[in-house]
């Protein structure tokens, strides 16, 4: 699948739930959530089918996402079934990390049941190293349960681990030395990441966005210069570098500063509730569940995928005054 601007889709993003047991600030609204209704959520069954399509049509990686795609009940069996689909070679789940170290049945945790189902690369949210801040953060008092996710899934062996830090002034500016220490101790990639304008407007303003710029100064002021590593990628926009004199890589996700972010864009987006979106910062959203439900054949599927594509943009919107259709918690990043 190519588009015109030359994109090629390797890369479905899959949210599985609009649900979270955390309330990050900039992912979604503080007001009082109403949950998607169970009938208005794909089944397993339909999602593994247009997983198919999407590898039919050349999709090799796909990343379960949600909300907090570990809140869905059995989706340990779903992703189990993911390995089956003939050209699917990688498959991601990004998480807060709070139900990773949860034992699923006695001895086994939810991480080993993950790796065990063929997830190969985990992306674990951290913010910050302080509780009283990961609270205020999250809403939730969840910070030790995530640093024990975090050890459970090292010691489950995935392919890769990567934690994700949201850039925030006036929240965690004081914790990038902090938290490249403590993924450097344990040989895990650390990615800085811009906030982007995708939950209620207020989240995101002048005083609290934080560029990935001025964290490469602040990280630069105290390491020395970072050797950018062209030559390695993951499945998505991330940019990566090395820290002087030791073995140890980080990344930055910058959405609202890089100009060129969007050039080398590799993916689509199915949301929980049977929408396609070409790009997380457009409008844009093509409701599949409609024909899927309405008894479309594998080949009409192909081709709603093949229309999607064809309208995905050049690029995001975030630049001009973009106002959310969707909360990111319903997207899935
Ligand atoms: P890998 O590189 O395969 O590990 O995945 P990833 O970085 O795409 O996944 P992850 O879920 O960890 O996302 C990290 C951050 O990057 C989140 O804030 C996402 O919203 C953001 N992100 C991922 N892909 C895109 C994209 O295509 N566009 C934009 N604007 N943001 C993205
Ligand atoms: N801007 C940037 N990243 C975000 N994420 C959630 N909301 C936002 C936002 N508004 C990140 C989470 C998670 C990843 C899947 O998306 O921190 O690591
Ligand atoms: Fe692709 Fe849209 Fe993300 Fe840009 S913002 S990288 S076009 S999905």
């Amino acid at each position: 699948m190519q588009d015109r601007y030359g994109h090629r889709i390797s890369y479905l993003r899959v949210s599985i739930t609009d649900r979270c047991n955390e309330r990050c600030t900039y992912c979604m609204p503080q007001e009082l959530q109403e949950w998607l209704p169970r009938e208005g959520i794909l089944t397993f069954e339909e999602t593994l089918r247009l997983i198919r399509i999407a590898a039919d049509l050349g999709v090799s990686k796909v990343r379960i996402t949600g909300g907090e795609p570990l809140t869905r009940r059995d989706v340990i069996n779903f992703i189990g079934r993911i390995p089956e689909i003939s050209g699917i070679k990688s498959i991601g789940l990004s998480t807060n990390g709070t139900l990773l170290a949860r034992e699923i049945t006695p001895g086994e945790t939810m991480a080993a049941a993950l790796r065990d189902a063929g997830v190969n690369s985990v992306n674990i949210s951290l913010d910050t190293l302080d509780r009283e801040t990961y609270s205020q953060i999250t809403g939730r008092d969840f910070h030790e349960q995530v640093l024990s996710g975090i050890d459970v899934a090292i010691a489950a062996g995935f392919g890769q681990i990567k934690l994700n830090t949201v850039l925030m002034r006036g929240r965690n500016e004081d914790q990038l030395i902090p938290l490249i220490e403590f993924a450097g101790a344990r040989d895990l990639i650390l990615r800085f990441i811009e906030m982007m304008p995708v939950s209620t407007t207020d989240v995101l303003d002048e005083d609290n966005f934080m560029s990935i710029l001025e964290a490469k100064r602040t990280i630069e002021s105290f390491y020395g210069s970072l050797m950018p590593e062209t030559g390695f990628r993951t499945n998505g926009p991330a940019t990566y570098y090395q820290l002087p004199g030791r073995k140890q890589r980080i990344g930055f996700i910058g959405a609202m500063t890089n100009l060129h972010f969007c050039e080398s864009c590799n993916k689509l987006r199915l949301t929980c509730d049977g929408k396609l979106r070409p790009c997380l910062g457009s409008y844009l959203e093509f409701d599949i569940m409609r024909p899927l439900r309405a008894g479309a054949s594998d080949a009409e599927l192909r081709q709603f995928f093949l229309d999607v594509v064809d309208r995905k943009p050049r690029e995001h919107d975030f630049r001009n005054s973009y106002q959310p259709n969707r909360k990111m918690i319903a997207i899935g990043g």
